[in-house]
């Protein structure tokens, strides 16, 4: 069926308000609604048992899976290794026995994270993926498959397969941890809930569109733009730059906020702006003293944070956000929402094609 934009200006806009929806649709099919338990559906092989999780993925769906191994390791204490699947697919990596390789992807077609399947499979793994379209390669080929629920992506920027990723991933590494004995029943519980206010508190972030927009017509007059973040918040940095710079064509750099003065605080001055991810997690102490060095160097900050962020920094930063405060493990999925917007709104005032931006493909079957 066609599928329009619903009174959308472009595709994107509509799939990132569609997004409350289909992270609830997604948490629908993994939480019982009556127990409020994250309950997955059978596999022919057993997650908690695995040796070691490989995960394995492109653009997007890569720094899903970068969230994910911060959520597999804290949570399930399970050895994870991450790579996208390009590279990963050329290594000759070595792979152990009782391994589980994992595999991210919106379409299922991505040729080199099917190569790297094929690799791994050939090595030996269990295969279980994560895709939104089922009848796709990449489901066929895995022995296990968790769908996402965001319906068809249209926008060649991903926004709403890339939340329903971190649902299910979510999802997963607690019933992981909970089988391997990591976490108690109450913190899966817990963590559950969690999971369950995301719509809402999703749909309380969509309402600071306008702001966002107001902050766009700063960050296009950029010519760079800064992205940190530190933990969970780190490939966030990376997906809010790749998001910019895919529609907007504005040079973002996504960096881990600890390694700044490893190199990009050289690039520091008054003109770039540099917008930092600041959730109150246990390494809020560690991000707020980066924003003193980036704000003690004329930086241009923009923070996006819950309260206890802003009461702390505000009045030291250019401009801030006040996102709800929620458990640390959900942020990632609400942190994703003001990066679109950002990057959404850059690129109309651009004028770039938002929905079909130059040289990219919404899918890559080929190498
Ligand atoms: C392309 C798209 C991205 C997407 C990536 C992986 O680069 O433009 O939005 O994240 O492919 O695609 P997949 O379908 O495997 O998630």
């Amino acid at each position: 069926a066609l599928i329009g934009k619903d009174g959308y200006r472009h595709y994107m806009l509509k799939e990132i308000y569609e997004q409350p929806q289909v992270i609830g649709d997604t948490l629908n099919a993994y939480i019982n609604p009556e127990t409020g338990r994250v309950t997955l559906p059978e596999t022919s092989f057993d997650i908690a048992k695995a040796t070691k999780l490989t995960i394995v993925a492109c653009g997007t769906a890569y720094y899903a899976g970068v969230v994910a191994k911060y959520w597999f390791e804290t949570l399930a204490r399970l050895p994870v290794e991450v790579d996208i699947a390009s590279e990963f697919r050329y290594r000759e990596a070595p792979m152990p026995e009782g391994g589980v390789a994992l595999f991210i992807s919106q379409s299922g077609e991505t040729l080199d994270t099917l190569e790297a399947l094929r690799y791994c499979k050939r090595q030996g793994q269990k295969i279980l993926s994560i895709v939104n379209v089922p009848e796709s390669t990449i489901a066929r080929e895995s022995d296990a498959v968790l769908y996402t629920m965001a319906g068809p992506e249209i926008g060649v920027a991903s926004t709403k397969a890339f939340t329903t990723q971190l649902t299910t991933l979510a999802c997963l590494a607690v019933t992981v941890g909970h089988a391997r004995g990591v976490i108690p029943a109450e913190r899966m519980q817990q963590i559950a809930q969690a999971l369950r206010e995301v719509p809402a508190r999703a749909a309380d972030v969509l309402a600071h569109d306008e702001r966002l927009h107001e902050l766009a017509q700063e960050v296009a007059e950029a010519r760079d733009v800064l992205y940190l973040g530190r933990g969970a918040m780190y490939p966030l940095a990376l997906e809010g730059a790749l998001k910019l710079k895919e529609i907007s064509y504005i040079h973002a750099e996504g960096y881990a906020a600890g390694e700044l003065k490893h190199g990009p605080i050289a690039l520091i001055d008054e003109n770039v702006p540099v917008i930092v991810l600041v959730p109150s997690d246990g390494l809020f102490e560690k991000t707020v003293s980066n924003v003193q060095e980036v704000c003690a160097r004329s930086g241009k900050v923009l923070l996006i944070a819950d309260k206890k962020g802003i009461d702390k920094l505000s009045d030291k930063v250019r401009w801030s956000l006040e996102l709800p405060a929620c458990d640390p493990l959900v942020a990632p999925l609400l942190y994703a929402i003001p990066v679109q917007l950002l990057a959404y709104h850059v690129a109309v005032l651009k004028g770039t094609d938002v929905d079909q931006p130059r040289n990219l493909a919404k899918s890559v079957t080929v190498e």
